[in-house]
């Protein structure tokens, strides 16, 4: 709608309680620059419309800059910079008038005009909001529950597992979010965002009302010579059952090379007082479920979407990961939101992993939203099962097989912290 406005914040009350609106939680006694730590002030954007009340804007958005790991050719993921975004939220008041939709196009718009930066992701509340606007579900996560007690068996790992030390923290120490950024920005795997320092700084803010009842949350770091080489944040809820110790303990992600996360989930589910340990942003190709002996030697497991990716600028983006394959393909694209995607593309991935993305008038032989090629950006979401789910149409027969071949990664990749 046109009487809609999007730009900048600059009231951070009216912001924070715009949101504080939005998600009907309680309202926290604390000054909002602290509420917003972490969303800088020039991250902060909103949407407004004449006559509309001025305690609240009509609709807000932030942007967390992350750094994006891409499946590298060689194994080694590439990070590449990527636009988070986050608080979004829209006034009941003006709800279903378009607000999210100029919101999206002012974010678009603002990425486009980046230099650098080519994608934007997100975790979405509800899944049915964000697929409309060109976003892909390009990652799932696992939540596992694992009984104290449970053996991880990885005969291969043993040796290197041997070498690693644990030690648990509390979140409030002082360097935990410099250790914890310089652990997760130099193990991130591929499908992992990474924040800057003051996205970890968010993380590790504690306020008393976070704490009520239970205890602080808790990092335990996995160590090799004298290096911070995994971590995992957890913290534990005490409970009783017939006289009997049933405490849960909560880990929110376990970060780090292979070897460290078995390390620290051994450690994890070898905690006195506890019954449960409930493992959340786990990857769906994680070796956890093969390290408990798959699905049936977990106390359960539930499935979610993770990250929801969108090409802005999808030339760039797409010339900026790895291609697994040799592959020549005339894509039509549509892209409401972001018309300069629209039309078609020719992909021309060549056997050293690189591709060329450019414009063209040839037939297509592919027709797909941009939303398909964000799902399958990081290589997980398969585009072959798109087109037989009748959600990409193929116009040359083989033409989905070829690209996906090209896209795909080896591994499915890992679920991304929240944010
Ligand atoms: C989700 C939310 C931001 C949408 O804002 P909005 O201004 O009402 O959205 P718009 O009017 O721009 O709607 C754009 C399109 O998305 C659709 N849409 C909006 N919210 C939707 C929802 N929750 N589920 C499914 N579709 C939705 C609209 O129907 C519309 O579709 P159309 O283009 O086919 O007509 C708003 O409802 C809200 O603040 N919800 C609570 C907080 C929340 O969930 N925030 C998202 C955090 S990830």
């Amino acid at each position: 709608m046109s009487d809609i406005r999007v730009g900048l914040a600059a009231d951070a009350d009216r912001y924070r309680a715009s949101d504080d609106l939005v998600w009907f939680q309680e309202v926290l006694p604390h000054p909002s620059e602290l509420m917003l730590t972490g969303l800088r002030p020039d991250q902060r954007f909103a949407a407004e419309i004449d006559g509309a009340d001025e305690a609240t804007y009509p609709g807000i958005y932030g942007v967390y800059p992350l750094r994006l790991a891409l499946a590298g050719g060689d194994g080694t993921p590439r990070q590449v910079p990527c636009a988070g975004l986050t608080w979004v939220g829209v006034h009941p008041d003006h709800r279903r008038r378009g607000v999210l939709s100029a919101m999206l196009r002012h974010h678009f718009e603002q990425v486009h005009a980046e230099p650098g930066t080519h994608v934007s992701a997100l975790h979405a509340s509800e899944p049915a909001i964000y697929g409309r606007h060109g976003y892909g579900l390009a990652s799932l996560e696992l939540e596992v529950k694992l009984s104290r007690g449970t053996t991880l068996t990885a005969p291969g790992l043993d040796e290197a597992a041997a070498e690693i030390t644990t030690r648990m923290v509390t979140i409030t120490e002082g360097d935990v979010p410099q250790r914890m950024l310089a652990c997760h920005r130099d193990t991130a795997e591929a499908g992992a965002v990474v924040g800057a320092l003051d996205y970890y700084e968010r993380i590790c803010l504690e306020l008393p009302e976070h704490v009520r009842g239970k205890e602080s949350w808790r990092v335990l770091f996995a160590r090799r010579d004298g290096r911070d080489v995994g971590f995992a944040m957890f913290r534990r809820e005490d409970k009783w059952e017939h006289a009997r110790p049933a405490g849960e303990l909560d880990v929110l992600a376990v970060f780090g090379e292979p070897a460290a996360r078995l390390t620290l989930l051994r450690r994890l589910v070898d905690f006195d007082l506890v019954g449960t340990v409930k493992v959340r942003t786990v990857g769906s190709e994680d070796p956890v479920l093969a390290w408990a002996g798959g699905p049936r030697s977990t106390a359960a497991v539930e499935t979610y979407d993770s990250l929801w990716v969108r090409l802005v600028d999808l030339p760039e983006a797409l010339m900026a990961r790895s291609w697994s394959a040799p592959c020549d393909v005339v894509v039509e694209v549509v892209d409401s939101a972001a018309p300069w995607n629209q039309g078609r593309w020719r992909i021309h991935a060549d056997d050293s992993g690189a591709a060329e993305v450019e414009r063209t008038d040839a037939d297509a032989d592919l027709q797909l939203g941009v939303q398909a090629l964000g799902a399958a950006y990081l290589g997980g979401s398969n585009l072959l099962g798109l087109a037989r789910a009748g959600l990409v149409t193929e116009a040359r027969a083989g033409a989905a097989r070829a690209l996906w071949q090209a896209l795909r990664a080896d591994v499915a990749p890992s679920a991304a912290i929240g944010f």
